[in-house]
């Protein structure tokens, strides 16, 4: 498997996962019926950089990382992760999240956050708890749930430097 930071021609392949992922609403505060324009606007314009894992198969998942905060939170970064259905268990957003982790200290960031993390999200929250992050923060009731109706969200939070 390959990570390589994603071209513009690359988000055709990304929308049908980012598009499955938010339109289904359990994990990400994206509105569900997010347009492509605003969809590759979300994941590829805005962020500082985003990056592809890529396998023989094609793409297996996909990330990126921006600034979390302006001015004095300007050192903390952000990150978000997405791999679809049939690439999961096989440790792509591990391998994406330690790249991630590597690439923010790259840009000189000083640690990483996750600000909205559904708490029925529990596999990844326990692949976050794995790879270093903390649960520093429970948001009664923030994230309404398709499903599940209002839920807690967590933020979680790493310091990258030793
Ligand atoms: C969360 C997500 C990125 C994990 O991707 P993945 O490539 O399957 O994760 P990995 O294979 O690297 O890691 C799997 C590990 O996480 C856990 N895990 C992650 N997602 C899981 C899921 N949906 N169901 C069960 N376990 C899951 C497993 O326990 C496994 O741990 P183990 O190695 O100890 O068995 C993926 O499920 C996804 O894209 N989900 C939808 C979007 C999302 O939730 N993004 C994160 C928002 S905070």
């Amino acid at each position: 498997m390959l990570i390589r930071e994603a071209t513009k021609s690359d988000f055709e392949k990304i929308w049908p996962i980012f598009h499955e992922i938010a339109s289904a609403g359990e994990t990400y505060a994206y509105p569900r019926d997010v347009t492509k324009k605003d969809g590759e606007k979300l994941w590829m314009e805005k962020p500082r950089k985003t990056f592809v894992a890529e396998g023989e198969e094609g793409i297996l998942g996909t990330y990126y990382i921006k600034t979390n905060h302006a001015g004095p939170g300007s050192h903390v970064c952000n990150c978000g992760y997405m791999v679809p259905p049939t690439s999961r268990g096989k440790g792509v957003a591990t391998a994406m999240c330690e790249h991630s982790q590597q690439v923010a200290r790259e840009l000189g960031y000083e640690a990483m956050q996750f600000n909205f993390v559904a708490s029925t999200n529990e596999g990844a929250v326990r692949l976050w708890q794995k790879l270093g992050f903390e649960i520093v923060g429970r948001l009664p009731k923030a994230f309404k749930h398709p499903l599940k109706g209002n839920v807690d969200a967590f933020v979680m939070y790493k310091w990258l430097k030793t």
